[in-house]
């Protein structure tokens, strides 16, 4: 699984979703109409899920963050350390990460494909949001070994990445992505030489996955309700968040505990102590 993704469809996928709201696709909730407080609920979650990792981070080291789109963490990172890098291969999400970073003098924002453009070191961090589910396995194994190389000795690799719960898959056509397993994640990560690989589920995602899988459920049974709605995009977010202890928390781990698949869609933090 992983070799057979069209690198081509995934820039032209993120150039057109990138030329509309490029900040909800940059996090996927673009599709499904969801209001922009999903993709701030899902980030605050995300944010303190790795924190600790991050406050490990020395406050003067650079920062690279590998496939950027439209530089939420980019962002983020330009305020908590020395210096950032962001790389990004579509030019509407270059754009939208420029116009984010530009007052922040320590961000740089580049354009380029991450297997052969990737700028010079060391970094003290490196981060992938979302990046090597667009990438065929061996590519994968090629740009973290990249990656390695120009961190310093101390440095962490995070990534993150969908999962799934059983056997990977494949989407194709216009929206190219694989869906490892984490322990596929895991046999790439060796095959690099990393043996110190810390895992943490990524709850922020799956309450934005949770309220996806509404929508497309309203989709199938209600056809004669608009498919695209902000209205019906917000009607759905607000009950869950408002009940988020419930829907976004104990919800999850219930299925998990029954070994129901759902949503089938998963999302993990990897750290990698270089
Ligand atoms: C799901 S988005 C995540 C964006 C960002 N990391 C975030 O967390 O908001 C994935 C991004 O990776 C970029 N990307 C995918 N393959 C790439 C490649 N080979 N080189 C550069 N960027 C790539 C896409 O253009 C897209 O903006």
């Amino acid at each position: 699984m992983g070799n057979g993704i069209d690198y081509s469809a995934v820039q032209r996928y993120f150039e057109l979703a990138g030329a509309g709201s490029s900040s909800a696709a940059s996090y996927m909730a673009h599709d499904q109409n969801l209001p922009a407080a999903a993709i701030r609920y899902r980030f605050a979650v995300e944010l303190k899920t790795i924190g600790d990792w991050l406050d490990a981070v020395p406050a003067d080291g650079a920062v690279l963050d590998v496939g950027c789109g439209a530089g939420a963490w980019t962002a983020l990172f330009a305020q908590r350390f020395g210096r950032v890098i962001g790389i990004e291969g579509s030019e509407s999400m270059v754009t939208a990460a420029k116009d984010r970073t530009q007052d922040l003098e320590n961000v740089e924002i580049l354009q380029g494909d991450v297997r052969q453009d990737l700028p010079d070191g060391p970094f003290a961090l490196v981060f992938l949001g979302g990046l090597c589910m667009y990438l065929n396995d061996d590519d994968v194994v090629t740009l973290l070994t990249s990656l390695k190389e120009r961190c310093r000795p101390d440095a962490a690799i995070v990534l993150r990445e969908s999962t799934v719960p059983e056997r990977s898959r494949q989407a194709e056509g216009e929206y190219q992505a694989v869906y490892r397993t984490v322990a596929e994640y895991q046999q790439l990560f060796r095959r690099v030489g990393f043996s110190d690989v810390q895992l943490r589920r990524n709850l922020g995602y799956t309450s934005m996955e949770i309220a996806i899988e509404l929508v497309e459920m309203r989709r199938r049974w209600l056809p004669f309700l608009p498919a695209s709605s902000q209205w019906l995009g917000a009607l759905t977010w607000w009950p869950l968040r408002l009940t988020a202890p419930l829907s976004f928390r104990r919800l999850p781990r219930a299925l998990d505990r029954l070994n129901v698949p759902w949503p089938g869609l998963q999302n993990h933090f990897f750290r990698l102590s270089v």
